[in-house]
């Protein structure tokens, strides 16, 4: 006999588990299948964010940034550092440790608010008005709602499928046992820019190829134009506007690629990263059985409030269009949820904010300056440098800028850039602004802490109007 659910969530990353635990929360009997599992085969919840992804990566980004700012930022501060030594088993021991705590904290809260949680691979049996079935190993749970919150894998590149020896997915860039001396990269995009941050400051050469002829394109143009100039000083060789011929892993990897000009070249890797961005999982789920609609990317088809082509069988986070971010997944499936019990929810992707963490990091929401312009949007622009605040000066991090876009006539924020320390904190504030429909001005009145690196914030709100304080 089947157990019942309300609500069935596939996949417990930060989409499934915040749809599960919400759920559950507005009172639905919830559970949640997931299929990840250690290598001696225990669960792990939180899915690709967790465990292979947004944390471990931050954990060695810090770790990372630690190592470098001991070796090469402390002294200017006074601070001598005498025989400095990495440790990448411990740097890689605790960041194992920092995934764990996450896996352990959301079974807490399946436990804390009764979600039901099935280790196993989820798989479609039937859906549709009449109720829908979910097999998982021998059980067969019935639910009148499905979410599908089954996540995207890396893509690969023709011919050089991942080993995770010598071409390596986030999952092998994140578990690397020594340091490489020459690391390739293919695509300078988020994962690119992240994992070659993190591998340059413990000691590698980083060459990070990029397909496309502009830097960070999806970044503000002025923003990434300075975060060139940042990460090339640090070292980072990225060379844009190239076409990958070939890729021979032997002892070494070897790819072949024709550069800018279209001269063939080549270049020798001790180990090798792809990171092209990633693709959306559906294997196992049976989604052609029951007839779940893909689209011509692979992606399950949804409308605007994650609903698919079958009744009650809703579909959020990475498997679905838009940006592929956590806090995007996160909130579809709250949203869901809330809609389900017949709520309303809404989730405005012009409000998801993007980080890369990067030092400094890059942060943003809404426009940029690039896409304004070829709506014919008529805006004004303000900037101001952290080499102009008190507190980037204080942490000895000057480098980058803020960026506010406002509309020209209302002066409602549009979009704000931000290169700088803590940009990932600082964006929020830009955020908040946007969703209350802010205009700069209100920013510019508002009272900062001094000294602070927000004031940044306030100093480019009152540049758009050409009245910053402190430049
Ligand atoms: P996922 O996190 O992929 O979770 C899906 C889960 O479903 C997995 O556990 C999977 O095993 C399981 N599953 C799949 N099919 C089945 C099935 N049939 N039955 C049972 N279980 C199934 N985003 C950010 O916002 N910030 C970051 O800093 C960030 N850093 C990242 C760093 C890296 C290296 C990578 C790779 C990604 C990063 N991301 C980051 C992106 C982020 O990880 C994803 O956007 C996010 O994990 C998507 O969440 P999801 O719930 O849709 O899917
Ligand atoms: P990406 O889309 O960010 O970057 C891929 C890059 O590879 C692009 O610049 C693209 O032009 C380039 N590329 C594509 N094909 C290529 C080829 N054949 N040769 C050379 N270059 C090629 O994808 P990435 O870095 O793999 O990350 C996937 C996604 O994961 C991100 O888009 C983001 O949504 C998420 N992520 C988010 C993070 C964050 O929020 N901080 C961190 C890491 C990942």
């Amino acid at each position: 006999m089947a157990q019942s659910f309300d609500v069935v969530v596939i996949g417990g990353g930060p989409g499934g588990y915040v749809a599960a635990i919400r759920a559950a929360q507005l009172g639905l009997k919830a559970a949640c299948i997931d299929d990840w599992k250690t290598t001696d085969g225990k669960p792990a919840l939180g899915g690709t964010c967790t465990n292979i992804g947004c944390i471990p990566s931050k954990a060695l980004l810090q770790s990372s940034e630690n190592f470098e700012q001991a070796g090469h930022g402390f002294a200017e501060h006074g601070v001598r550092v005498k025989g400095l030594e990495l440790d990448l088993a411990q740097m890689q021991k605790r960041k194992d440790g920092v995934v764990k705590a996450s896996n352990d904290g959301i079974a807490y809260l399946f436990r804390k608010n009764k979600v039901a949680f099935f280790h196993g691979r989820g798989s479609l049996v039937k859906a549709g008005a009449e109720g829908c079935e979910v097999s998982v190993g021998e059980e067969t749970l019935a639910a009148k709602n499905v979410i599908v919150a089954t996540g995207s894998t890396p893509r690969a590149l023709p011919g050089a499928a991942f080993d995770e020896k010598l071409i390596l997915s986030n999952d092998g860039a994140l578990a690397m046992p020594e340091v490489p001396k020459r690391l390739g990269v293919i695509g300078a995009g988020v994962i690119g820019l992240e994992m070659g941050s993190v591998w340059r400051r413990l000691g590698s050469e980083v060459t990070i190829l990029e397909a496309l002829p502009v830097f960070l394109g999806v970044a503000d143009e002025q923003i990434a134009k300075e975060a060139w100039k940042v990460f090339s000083k640090q070292g980072l060789k990225i060379e844009l506007g190239v076409k990958i011929t070939g890729v021979k892993a032997g002892k070494d990897v070897v790819v072949e690629y024709a550069d800018a000009q279209g001269k063939p070249r080549s270049a020798t890797f001790d180990k090798l990263v792809v990171s092209i961005g990633r693709v959306p999982y559906t294997d196992g789920l049976n989604a052609a059985g029951v007839g779940l609609k893909l689209d011509e990317r692979g992606f399950i088809a949804v409308d605007e409030h994650c609903r698919t082509n079958l009744a009650g069988v809703w579909a959020i986070g990475d498997v679905v269009r838009g940006p592929m971010l956590a806090h995007k997944a996160e909130e579809e499936g709250a949203a869901v949820a809330e809609r389900i019990v017949g709520r309303k929810a809404h989730v405005d992707f012009n409000t998801v904010p993007w980080v890369i963490y990067t030092a400094p990091e890059i942060a943003w929401v809404g426009k940029t300056e690039q896409q304004l312009k070829a709506e014919s949007v008529d805006y004004r622009a303000g900037t101001f440098p952290f080499a102009a605040n008190a507190r980037a000066r204080a942490l000895g991090d000057t480098s980058g800028l803020v960026k506010f876009l406002a509309d020209a006539k209302t002066d409602a924020i549009l979009g704000v850039h931000i290169l700088g320390p803590f940009a990932g904190e600082l964006i929020a504030e830009a955020v908040v602004a946007m969703e209350f429909r802010g205009a700069s001005e209100d920013i510019g009145m508002i009272c900062h802490a001094h000294p602070s690196l927000s004031e940044a914030m306030k100093d480019a709100a009152l540049a758009v109007d050409k009245r910053a304080i402190n430049i």
